[in-house]
Formats: structure tokens, C-alpha cells, sequence
């Protein structure tokens, strides 16, 4: 058809090796990048159940036994220290790395914070971040340019966890905090094979000798400042209430005391962290995707037209948007693994788990599996409408994760997601700028190798 409806978009995705990687290739490619360790198997497979010098290593993908791993028995699996060894430096005691009841007086007393009503409060400051931004890109009216989108992506969002979260303290540090980040998805948080064969902390990672200590520097050094300005504030009667004093005030409303200030600042920089680049990543891959199927895009411009974005239930009123964007969550998920280890003897999959197992969950395998999905290649937001979404399994889609670890910013997240997508497609249309596509590649979240680059039209 001429609108390009009978043409199905199946992005890029690096190699699939046939077989399982014996372990040299295993620590190289899981080095270089996580996602060329899986092979056609773990896209057939409800699981790959290996035992070998590393003890046992599950990457599942079957729903019953992620079922048991992230909810009935998600007490037996924490997130354990080889997570802690990658993003340890910076967030190891707040609310995203810690387990039991340090975790769960943290998220008790986060909770309040993210509910749906507090949330819509955010609408208009999030809306009105979109429109500074969008004012500013680089794209003349009646013109395009070529942009490259994913710092375009990180300041949106950015400026938007700033704005909404810290009363704006950290407004025009994107471009800072993104290279920092940077640095240090790059060196501390690649997956160092003496990590993966759990080799002794004082035997020094080759791969981890860039530097990567300046970057946590940094962002322990902005922190604390944060910290220590926001408490004259509330010394002084005149702080803002906002995450931030929030943290700072925090009672437990179980009894437990405040939070120490290590727990603070952890969990700043937390949201910090957490609450932006995951956002950055996905909105960048929707506009990759809606770029290359324009008769999807139109759906969604016709619906953000059609829409005041911050008008209370106006998400129920845009099925198209939220199609796109949950359909490219589940080609891109932007938290593309998460792992977990087992406590304590268990069963999955009728296969035993001794203490010490290590389960890979991997949103990027389980939404691409073929026992999962139909054509799961192929960008199809119907699989999202209503009729429809509702016959998806519960965990054949995980992007925010599930069970008691779920993400606390989901809501917002999508929330912030839907007002910049709509927002952009008021202002702009998509083209391609090159016939390569973007490949993806793992570095904490699923980013694009060689950035995204794409033709911005001006619709004024
Ligand atoms: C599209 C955007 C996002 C995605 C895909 C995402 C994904 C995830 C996932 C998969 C987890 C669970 C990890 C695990 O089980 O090991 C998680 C946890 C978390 N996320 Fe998000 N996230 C997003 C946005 C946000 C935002 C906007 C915030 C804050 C404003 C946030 C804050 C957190 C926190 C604090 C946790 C830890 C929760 C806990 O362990 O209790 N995330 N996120």
C-alpha cells in the first residue's frame, strides 16, 4: 500500500552466534559488548542452563521461572556484589543496590513520592521543559538539519529530573553530568572478565585502569554539594519541597530514623542517574524507529495535535503514542539486563539452583523470544492497543522489571516520555539521515554504537 502499511520495519541487531561461546570468547565478547554473548539459542530456548568453572549461570526466559526468580520467591535472589562491583562506586547504598530492610525502609519512605496524583502535579513543569528545549534545537523554521538525537534526548530528560526533582539545582549540567556518565560507561561499568570469574578485589582489572574512579569523583563531589547547600537551606527555613528535602527529612514511617547521609546521597545521585539516561535512551530509540515507518509517526502526531499533554487522563486518550512507545521498549529495552543471584538452594525450570547461581534476566532476549512473540523482529505497535496489549503475558514484557523490585519511576517515566514524544512531533517530522541503521549495544543501558542521527523537519 502506498502509506507503507503492508511494509514491516525489523531494525538491525548485532550477530547471533549459532552455538555457545566457549569461555575465552565469552569474557572477550561480554567485555565488548553483553548482547554478542547471546546466541540464536537463547532467543529459541525458555532458558540456557550452563554449569561450568563459574558455578551455574541461567539466563531464563521462561515466564513461570521468572515468575518465581523476580516475585514468589524473590527473596532468595539479591542483586549481589557483581552488580555492586559495576555501579558500586556510585549508588551501592541507595535505593536501586541494597537488599532487605535497609531497601525496604528506603523505598517506604521514597514511595509517597511517585504516586499517580503527585505525578500528574509534574505534567506542566514537564511540558514546559519539552518546549524550553524544543525552542532551542538546532533547526530552523521551514528547514531541517541533521541532529544528533541522543544529546538532544539526555538534556530533555535531564533538565526534566532536574526541574521536577531537585527544584532545577542542577539546570545546564546535562552536558557535564552526560560526559561523566559517559567516562564511566566506558571503563568501571564494562564487564571486566576477573569480575565474572569472581578473581579477589586486590587483584587489579586491566580493563578498568581509564579512569574510572575520576567520574564516580565527579558525581560523589556534585552530590555532596548538593547535599550540603540543601541543608543550610533547611537550616535557614527557605528550602524547596522537592525530592532532595524530601530525602533530607525523611522520617520512617515504620519507626526507623532518618536517612544517613552515604544514603542520601546515594540516592540523589540515584535519581540522578536512574531517572534520566533510561528515558534519554528509549525516547531516542522511538524517534529512530517512528523515523523509519512515517505512517506510524503520523499516528502519533495526529494524536498529540489533537491533545492538551498535560491535561489529567489524556494517556488513555492517545493509544497510538503509547503503542509506539511500549513497542520500542520492547525492541530497545534501555535496561537491557538485570541480574540476579541466588541465595539459597532452588528450583527453576525443573533444573537445580545451588546457592550462588547467578540468573540472567535480559528484557532484550525475553522481548525478542520466539516463544514468546510473534514475528518479534518486526516493529508492530498494534501488538500494544487495547484488545490487544491485554493478551501479553505479565512477563513476556518487563522493560521496568517486576515483583517488588520494580522500577519506582515507571510512571513518571512514561508519563515524561509521552509529553516530549508528543511534543516533538508537534514541532518536528523524522526522516533518516543515513541508510545505516543505528546497532545497538550494552553499556549499563542499550545505547546506539554510533549515536542516532536523523533529519529534522520543521513543521512550522
Ligand atoms: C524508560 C525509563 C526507565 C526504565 C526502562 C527503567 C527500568 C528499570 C528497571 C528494569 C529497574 C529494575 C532493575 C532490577 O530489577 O534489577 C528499575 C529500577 C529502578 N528505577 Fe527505573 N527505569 C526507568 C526510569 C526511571 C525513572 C524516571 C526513575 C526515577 C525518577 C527511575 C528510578 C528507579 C529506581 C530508584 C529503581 C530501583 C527500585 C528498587 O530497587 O526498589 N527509573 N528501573
Amino acid at each position: 500500500m502506498a502509506d507503507g502499511t503492508d511494509f514491516v520495519f525489523r531494525p538491525i541487531v548485532p550477530h547471533r552466534p549459532p552455538e555457545l561461546l566457549r569461555l575465552l570468547p565469552y569474557l572477550w565478547n561480554s567485555w565488548r559488548d553483553p548482547l554478542t554473548v547471546y546466541t540464536e539459542r537463547h532467543y529459541a530456548e525458555p532458558y540456557i542452563y550452563v554449569r561450568g568453572k563459574i558455578g551455574v549461570v541461567m539466563n531464563l526466559a521462561d515466564p513461570a521461572g521468572l515468575r518465581r526468580v523476580l516475585v514468589d520467591n524473590a527473596k532468595n535472589y539479591e542483586k549481589g556484589d557483581f552488580s555492586r562491583r559495576i555501579l558500586g562506586p556510585l549508588v551501592a547504598d541507595g535505593v536501586f543496590m541494597t537488599e532487605d530492610e535497609v531497601w525496604r525502609r528506603q523505598r517506604r519512605i521514597l514511595a509517597p513520592l511517585f504516586t499517580p496524583a503527585k505525578l500528574s502535579t509534574l505534567a506542566q513543569a514537564m511540558q514546559a521543559v519539552c518546549d524550553q528545549r524544543i525552542a532551542a534545537w538546532p533547526v530552523e523554521k521551514g528547514a531541517s538539519s541533521v541532529v544528533e538525537i541522543d544529546p538532544e534526548m539526555t538534556k530533555i530528560t535531564f533538565e526534566i529530573i532536574s526541574d521536577t526533582m531537585f527544584s532545577n539545582l542542577l539546570g545546564g549540567e546535562a552536558g557535564d553530568f552526560e560526559k561523566a556518565f559517559d567516562g564511566f560507561v566506558e571503563t568501571t561499568g564494562r564487564l571486566d572478565p576477573f569480575d565474572i570469574l569472581a578473581v579477589p578485589l586486590w587483584v587489579p582489572r586491566l580493563t578498568k585502569l581509564g579512569g574510572g574512579g575520576r567520574y564516580a569523583a565527579f558525581f560523589e563531589r556534585r552530590v555532596n554539594q548538593m547535599v550540603a547547600e540543601r541543608r543550610a537551606l533547611i537550616a535557614g527555613g527557605s528550602a524547596p519541597q522537592d525530592l532532595l528535602t524530601a530525602l533530607l527529612g525523611a522520617r520512617d514511617s515504620e519507626g526507623g530514623g532518618a536517612l544517613s547521609d552515604r544514603e542520601v546521597c546515594a540516592n540523589v545521585l540515584t535519581f540522578i542517574l536512574a531517572g534520566h539516561e533510561t528515558t534519554a535512551r528509549a525516547l531516542g530509540w522511538t524517534l529512530h524507529l517512528l523515523a523509519r515507518t512515517p505512517w506510524y509517526q503520523e499516528k502519533v502526531r495526529a494524536e498529540a495535535l489533537a491533545q492538551d499533554l498535560t491535561d489529567p487522563g489524556w494517556q488513555s486518550k492517545m493509544p497510538w503514542s503509547r503503542a509506539v512507545f511500549d513497542e520500542a521498549m520492547r525492541l530497545f529495552p534501555p535496561a537491557p539486563t538485570t541480574l540476579r543471584f541466588a541465595r539459597e538452594e532452588d528450583e527453576l525450570c525443573g533444573r537445580p539452583i545451588p546457592p550462588g547461581s547467578l540468573i540472567g534476566i535480559s528484557p532484550f532476549i525475553i522481548h525478542r523470544h520466539k516463544l514468546l512473540w510473534d514475528d518479534p523482529e518486526a516493529f508492530r505497535p498494534e501488538r500494544f492497543l487495547p484488545g490487544e496489549r491485554e493478551k501479553i503475558d505479565r512477563f513476556a514484557y518487563i522493560p521496568f522489571g517486576q515483583g517488588p523490585r520494580i522500577c519506582i519511576g515507571a510512571t513518571f517515566a512514561i508519563q515524561e516520555a509521552l509529553i516530549a514524544l508528543g511534543s516533538l512531533m508537534r514541532a518536528f517530522e523524522f526522516q533518516p539521515a543515513e541508510l545505516a541503521e543505528p546497532m545497538p549495544t550494552h553499556r549499563i543501558t542499550l545505547r546506539a554504537k554510533d549515536g542516532i542521527r536523523l533529519k529534522v523537519v520543521s513543521r512550522a
